[in-house]
């Protein structure tokens, strides 16, 4: 899926990885909230076996991606550090409107544009850490983002299941430019977003 209007700016790739502690730290804990959003949906829709069934799969794969995150950490000789807040991910959701069934369509969208820049941002990194000549990062980044480019269409496909197609993409509209200046304004850093 295509969901992003705006490319991130070249010069995240450089100050992202100019600390690599902070920016492997920021992405566990990135897994970490994937897979919690994932399992709170499944406890909010639990009367929704279609979204039972994918996103605790979803959660699962999250998961595996932190035990992931905390080996290259541990292999890197690098310690884990605390959650910073994500004011990319707040903002975003902000939008989510208050009754159902917009609620739950807006939060799966959210979370498909959390996946869809996550998606752009891991590959960016998987290209950079190879031209920096780290190979082993450079094809485990390139791995974690082909997961969160399905991720993001498993989010778009659940929001259509919750409403009439034509009303999903227009509020994905409204979205992805809601997404870009959020994006725009958000201050370079050893992180994913
Ligand atoms: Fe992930
Ligand atoms: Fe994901």
């Amino acid at each position: 899926v295509k969901l992003l209007r705006l490319a991130t700016d070249p010069a995240w790739s450089e100050t992202s990885r100019r600390d690599l502690a902070a920016l492997l730290s920021d992405h566990l804990h990135c897994e970490r909230k994937a897979a919690e959003n994932a399992l709170s949906l499944v406890r909010r829709y639990a009367a929704r076996p279609a979204l039972v069934a994918r996103l605790t799969r979803l959660a699962h794969e999250e998961t595996s991606h932190l035990v992931q995150m905390a080996a290259l950490l541990e292999e890197r000789g690098l310690s884990l550090r605390a959650d910073t807040p994500n004011h990319y991910a707040r903002a975003l959701l902000a939008e989510v409107r208050p009754n159902e069934p917009e609620r739950l369509v807006d939060a799966l969208l959210c979370a498909a544009f959390i996946e869809a820049r996550s998606h752009e941002r891991l590959s960016l990194l998987a290209e950079a850490f190879g031209r920096d000549g780290d190979p082993t990062l450079a094809d485990f980044y390139a791995a974690l983002a082909s997961a969160e480019d399905r991720h993001a269409e498993i989010y778009v496909e659940l929001a259509q299941d919750a409403m009439p197609a034509a009303e999903v993409a227009a509020r994905l509209e409204v979205l992805a430019a809601r997404e870009a200046a959020i994006i725009a304004a958000l201050p370079h850093a050893s992180r994913v977003h």
